[in-house]
This record gives structure tokens, sequence and C-alpha cells, in this order.
């Protein structure tokens, strides 16, 4: 079970805890079902990159990044090396703790 917590981007409010996330679930659902908004154009199937997160710690509980997510995450003008798909962040079996940073929707993206 996991501790995330959700900030917004450039915003010194806005942090939310989410406690006893489970393994198997993705950032965007446990963001969804805790009414945290992550755009999802897609649908979560990973052909967009409107859920863009930047994942700033406990990214070793998150499972890595396949070579469609990365394509994605290459078209973004916002990316950095913590970018992820929230969609694609499946939660290992493990104990910790994750931090998230929503993005500012940046024009183009
Ligand atoms: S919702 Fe489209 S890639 Fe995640």
């Amino acid at each position: 079970m996991f501790t995330i917590r959700f900030f917004l981007e450039h915003r010194e409010s806005g942090e939310a805890v989410i406690r006893k996330a489970k393994a198997g679930q993705t950032v965007l659902e446990v963001a969804l079902n805790n009414k945290i908004d992550i755009n999802h154009d897609c649908g979560g199937i990973c052909s967009c990159s409107t859920c863009h997160i930047y994942v700033t710690k406990g990214n070793h509980h998150i499972e890595g990044k396949s070579r469609k997510e990365q394509h994605y995450i290459e078209r973004l003008k916002n990316k950095n090396e913590n970018s992820r798909l929230s969609c694609q962040c499946l939660l290992r079996e493990d104990i910790g703790e994750i931090e998230v940073v929503i993005p500012v929707k940046v024009p183009g993206n």
C-alpha cells in the first residue's frame, strides 16, 4: 500500500494526500477515485499525453515506461526526467510513498 501526495504545479496549496492506495491500480485511477482531476482524453489507453504528471518521489514503486509511453512523453513541451503518463503508472506490490506533481497545461501539448 502507498501514500500518494498530489501537488499542483506552481501552487502553494492544493496538496491532496491519498493513503492506502493499492498495488495494481494506476496513479490516474487513484486520482480519479479520489476526485483529483487529471485529464485523460484517450480514456487511459496510452494514446494521448493529456494525463501527463511528474513523479518526483517513489518512482521505483511504479512499473517502468513502455516504448509507447516514452513516445508520447517525447512529444510534450514540458517534459522532464520525472515525466510519466499517469494512466501507465501501475503501482507495484510494495509499500511506500509517492509524490506526484500535476503540471500546468501547456498550449500545444
Ligand atoms: S489518458 Fe491518454 S495516455 Fe493516459
